[in-house]
């Protein structure tokens, strides 16, 4: 993942010690080619494992979760986000709240599009402190479907998020782990 970690060193900007902005990577701009061949790496991860659909959270970890899901020839399913108190009978939600955005937002699966008989792969973007990913989680176990594991392209290591789902037992791969981004220099943990 050298390439990856190059892209990441010429095109991200330290914005403070703890927010790195990956506009043209990851979070406004997209290279296909790029993403296509991330989704193939979580793809070899995890072949095997028999995965029958690949869930994220909108919008941004959809390119890396659609790449994913297209080398490993199964459906992708994204958690809607809406800003709702109101239940909805036919959907699973959890209530996650953002730090960076200063926000609470509920994200919804429909409860037909995961059920029991799934093996289903996590995908997203950024993992910082890990709300969104602990919530779609609580959803996936909801739905009765088996959680295989989770791949998140950039893991910021100074955060808790990667850490407490793999304290859950959760096998999480990351392509590119920051261990900080101090003096406006992006450090990576290996
Ligand atoms: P989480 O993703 O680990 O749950 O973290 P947290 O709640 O702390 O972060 C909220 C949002 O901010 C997430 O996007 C997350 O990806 C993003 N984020 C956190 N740290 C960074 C960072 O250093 N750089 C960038 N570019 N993004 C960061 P989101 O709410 O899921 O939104 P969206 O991007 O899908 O719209
Ligand atoms: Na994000
Ligand atoms: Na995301």
């Amino acid at each position: 993942m050298d390439k990856l970690k190059k892209r990441i060193i010429e095109e991200g900007v330290v914005v403070s010690e703890e927010v790195l902005k990956l506009d043209k990577l990851l979070n406004h701009q997209v290279d296909p080619e790029l993403m296509m061949e991330l989704g193939r790496e979580f793809a070899e991860r995890f072949r095997g494992e028999g995965i029958t659909r690949v869930v994220t959270v909108e919008s941004s970890g959809i390119s890396i979760a659609f790449a994913t899901a297209y080398a490993l020839g199964v459906p992708l399913v994204f958690a809607r986000r809406k800003k709702t108190l109101l239940e909805e009978a036919d959907m699973l939600q959890e209530r996650v709240p953002s730090f960076t955005k200063g926000i609470v937002t509920d994200i919804l699966i429909s409860r037909d599009l995961i059920n029991a008989q799934d093996r289903v792969l996590f995908i997203d973007d950024i993992i910082a402190n890990g709300d969104a990913a602990k919530g779609l989680i609580k959803i996936v176990e909801r739905s009765g479907a088996k959680l295989v594991g989770a791949g998140i392209v950039v893991e910021k290591c100074f955060q808790s998020g990667a850490q407490a789902i793999r304290d859950q037992g959760i096998r999480l791969e990351t392509l590119a782990k920051i261990k900080s981004l101090e003096n406006g220099q992006v450090i990576f943990a290996e």
